[in-house]
């Protein structure tokens, strides 16, 4: 296994996925707890990450001497590197230009870390973000790659195998920044790389036996894969401890009420309660036209039937949620700071104190393709995990304007004939997201000889890593044309349908 060592950089998790890639298991452990997990984990070598200290200020985070004196394989990366060296007997200093962003790294030398990737006298794209930079290199180090602006880019000290780069491999605006990992996991440190996700199940059905012991477990299902993932991964580590609630706000999508339910009692045998609560949620939303009272409005409203429903079930000691890792940074700026609210995301934030429960989140570390693999793992059917992402709010969210039922259900038709469409085309799976928008706008229109006046739908579909930035998806004009028809055709009071070509940013994914 591998340690990784966490100086608060924003893009630390990426490092463990790229390690996890390379078939390895991971740990990210706050630098100040390291010495403890290295008792604990007995790795065979350590990352140091990013942060956002400078070594050239006194009081800073430092590399703990027990990781420094383990004669294990280290890489630095960023301040990681900036402290290591310091540390060593090297020298630090603020230098005179910041690179920030893309630059290119001179390979001067070969060593282990770029082994069948990068080769002396050429030079590849790297990703830089830092103001400090190395300026003298400790005893036993050498050079080999720099950047204009960092002559000391990349090190090492081959003798007892340690490496800083002054880049960041784990983005992916370092093209070759997995494979680097990867040599160092397995060519420096000797890592098998035999590790999967199914390691990773039983990792954590063995740490939520230990959190949850004899409590009583409670999940809120969305019809998502992320909380159908959440809830069999804690029903395999803790059985009939577990409950797992459905709410039905009348906002899902044509098909998905019955399809959760379904999986769970039919396919799984998981004990599931079903609450129908559209007349709630519609009487909620009426006169609601603002975006973020809508959503405030449902969630709301959510976190009261669903406390509700966990009372009459005798109440829980613990939440168990489908958080994945962007939603954790999504609510923190690159610059560390908290970012501003573009949308308060719905879940079932605030429920947990109400209800004084506490959080189990098995998906905390993961990203979204990685929460699909664990789904294969755990044997959910393949439509169910290859589903693209659904908010929270649902529909609710786009219908622009007032939701009615009326207005739902015609969205509803429409959008099952778009997705249907996407998939007879075979284009589902290469697009991250695909939902239609129905507008409060009318337009004049002539069906037969009649004149109509009915609204506008508009298509929207986004490819996307993570659903942080997206492009807008290139149909050809003839699978355009095609659905237009037959969603006027076949889904009454839509007579326009026009397809959205605004990428995030600037656009977001959703209208609303
Ligand atoms: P935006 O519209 O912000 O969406 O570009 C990014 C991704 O997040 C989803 N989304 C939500 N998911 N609760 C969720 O669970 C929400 O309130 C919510 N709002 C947006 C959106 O569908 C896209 O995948």
């Amino acid at each position: 296994s591998i340690l990784i060592v966490d100086f608060g950089s924003q893009v630390t998790q990426l490092i463990a996925r790229r390690v996890r890639e390379a078939g390895v298991y991971s740990e990210i452990v706050p630098f100040d707890r390291s010495p403890e997990a290295l008792e604990r984990m007995r790795p065979k070598g350590v990352i140091l990450s990013g942060g956002p200290a400078s070594v050239t200020f006194e009081e800073t985070p430092r590399v703990p001497p027990a990781i420094l004196e383990s004669g294990l394989p280290l890489l630095g990366i960023c301040y990681g590197q900036q402290t290591m060296t310091a540390q060593l007997g090297g020298k630090v200093d603020p230098s005179d230009h910041k690179e920030f962003g893309r630059a290119r790294l001179e390979v001067v030398d070969g060593c282990d870390l770029f082994d069948g990737v990068w080769s002396a006298g050429n030079s590849y794209q790297v990703w830089m973000s830092h103001g400090d930079s190395v300026s003298a290199l400790p005893p036993g180090f050498r050079v080999v790659g720099r950047s204009a602006n960092a002559p000391f880019a990349a090190i090492a000290d081959d003798e007892n195998r340690r490496y800083g780069v002054q880049f960041h491999p784990e983005v992916m605006h370092t093209p070759d920044g997995a494979a680097l990992l990867r040599n160092f996991c397995a060519r420096v440190c000797g890592c098998v790389g035999d590790w999967t996700m199914a390691a990773f199940r039983e990792t954590e059905i063995r740490r939520i036996r230990e959190q949850v012991g004899q409590g009583r477990v409670i999940c809120g299902l969305s019809g998502g894969v992320d909380s159908a993932v959440t809830a069999v991964l804690v029903h395999e580590a803790v059985g009939e401890q577990l409950t797992c609630v459905f709410v039905d706000t009348g906002l899902m999508r044509q098909g998905e009420a019955e399809e959760v339910v379904g999986l769970f009692r039919d396919h799984y045998n998981i004990p599931l309660v079903h609450v129908e609560a559209e007349d709630q949620f519609m009487t909620a939303l009426a006169g609601v036209t603002d975006p973020e009272q809508k959503r405030k409005a449902i969630g709301k409203l959510f976190i009261d039937v669903f406390e509700a429903e966990a009372k009459k079930v005798g109440g829980a000691d613990f939440l168990a949620q489908g958080t994945l890792y962007p939603d954790v940074i999504e609510s923190v700026s690159f610059s560390g700071g908290p970012s501003v609210t573009i949308k308060s995301h719905h879940n079932v934030g605030g429920l947990p104190e109400r209800m004084n429960m506490k959080l189990v989140e098995p998906l905390r570390e993961l990203f979204k393709d990685e929460v699909r693999r664990l789904g294969r793992e755990l044997g959910l059917p393949e439509g169910f995990v290859g589903r693209h992402p659904f908010p929270g709010p649902g529909l609710a969210i786009r219908i622009p304007g007032e939701v009615s039922k009326d207005r739902a259900d015609t969205l509803r038709k429409a959008d099952a004939i778009y997705l249907d469409e996407i998939r007879k085309a075979g284009f589902y799976d290469e697009i991250w997201q695909a939902f239609a928008v129905l507008l409060p706008v009318q337009t004049v229109g002539v069906m037969g000889d009649e004149r109509t006046y009915d609204h506008v739908l508009a298509l929207r579909a986004v490819t996307s890593t993570d659903g942080m930035t997206a492009d807008f998806f290139q149909f050809p004009h003839d699978f355009l044309a095609q659905t237009a028809t037959r969603i006027i055709n076949e889904v009454r009071g839509v007579n326009r349908v026009v397809y959205d070509v605004t990428s995030k940013p600037p656009g977001t994914i959703e209208w609303e």
